[in-house]
């Protein structure tokens, strides 16, 4: 069901869920100070209560009413990347429900940057908890379509196009002392992030002290299968290997679709080519994902990018979807 922006905002404000727009993925959104509101994300995307969600702010000045600490650090990362693909993780203030920071001491926060959910933000006057709009485990949404195939058609959708960058945002925590740390790669780089924060801890020299709590990743809900088609996938690192397999697997008797990056060599099978460009490739990555999966195939081949840092996002996504075996 498609709504429109003041549908949303009344909706938001009566404690539903809505699905919404973002320049990443869809998101499914709720009151984030509303606790009810909170829980139907849970029990919508059955998706586990540990698994905390990140806050949708209207600008920098309301991240003071979510956090006790705004280090330097962390005030540089957002002025330099907000609106925009970045969440930030910092200490939470005591009042923050303890539903959408799932236990944690901490909260994460993002400005979009997509100006129908900025519209909302503003007209709606909340701050509004959102993962992604897809089942727990499954293929995040880039298009309103995708949320409806995913979750249902009862679902209330804002629909503002397909998403600009295609994969999740980049998410940075900062400590108090201003260490921070990588825990979701995104199309937000770890140089840029590096270049306005500072080498992470973990690449000083360590005469500075290092707290357990900053050497341990902390990022709940960032297991191993996740982001997945429904239908088995199988990853290779290069076209030669990709081949290898489908000529076994079609001996066999398996219908097979593939993921190609780059030119070269196709099986011939169903097949869907990618650019050689990061940012193309994260757009496009789980509208592909999705278009290759409803073709009920028995297996999916997955040609892996490069393990260069430029890659790092979508080859996280990659690795993730197929369980991170790689042939
Ligand atoms: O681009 C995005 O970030 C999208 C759009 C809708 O904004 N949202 C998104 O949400 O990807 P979700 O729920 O699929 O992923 C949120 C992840 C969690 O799995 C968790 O790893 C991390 O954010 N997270 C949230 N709060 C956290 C916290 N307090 N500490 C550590 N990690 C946290
Ligand atoms: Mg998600």
């Amino acid at each position: 069901m498609r709504i429109s922006l003041e549908e949303a905002a009344e909706r938001l404000k009566r404690g539903e869920v809505v699905a919404i727009p973002t320049e990443t993925v869809y998101g499914l959104a709720a009151d984030a100070n509303n606790d009810r509101a909170l829980k139907q994300i849970f029990t919508t995307k059955q998706r586990p209560a540990d698994h905390p969600l990140i806050v949708h702010i209207a600008d920098i000045s309301q991240v003071n009413d979510w956090v006790t600490s705004f280090p330097e650090t962390a005030v540089k990362l957002a002025q330099a990347f907000w609106p925009g693909a970045l969440t930030l993780v910092l200490p939470a203030k005591n009042h923050v429900s303890r539903i959408v920071r799932g236990n944690e001491p901490t909260i994460a926060l993002r400005v979009p940057n997509h100006p129908i959910a900025l519209a909302l933000l503003k007209l709606s006057g909340l701050s509004v908890a959102a993962p992604s709009a897809n089942l727990f485990t499954q293929l995040s949404p880039t298009t309103a379509s995708h949320v409806e195939a995913g979750l249902g058609d009862t679902i209330p959708v804002l629909d503002g196009g397909a998403c600009a960058i295609g994969i999740e945002s980049t998410i940075v925590s900062v400590a108090e002392n201003g260490d921070w740390q990588l825990l979701r790669p995104g199309m937000i780089s770890e140089a840029e992030i590096t270049q306005v924060a500072g080498l992470a801890p973990q690449h000083k020299n360590s005469t500075v002290s290092i707290t357990s709590e900053v050497l341990t990743p902390k990022a709940p809900g960032q297991h191993a299968l996740h982001y997945s088609p429904r239908t088995p996938l199988l990853l290779f690192k290069d076209k030669a290997a990709l081949m290898l397999a489908y000529k076994v697997l079609t001996q066999a008797n398996l219908k097979c679709a593939a993921l190609l990056i780059g030119e070269g060599e196709a099986p011939a099978c169903t097949v869907l080519r990618l650019s050689n460009q990061p940012a193309e490739v994260a757009e496009q990555l789980y509208d592909s994902l999705h278009r290759l999966d409803a073709l009920k195939t028995d297996r999916l081949l997955l040609e892996l990018p490069p393990a260069t840092p430029a890659w790092a996002a979508v080859l996280d996504r990659l690795s993730r979807a197929g369980g991170g075996e790689i042939q």
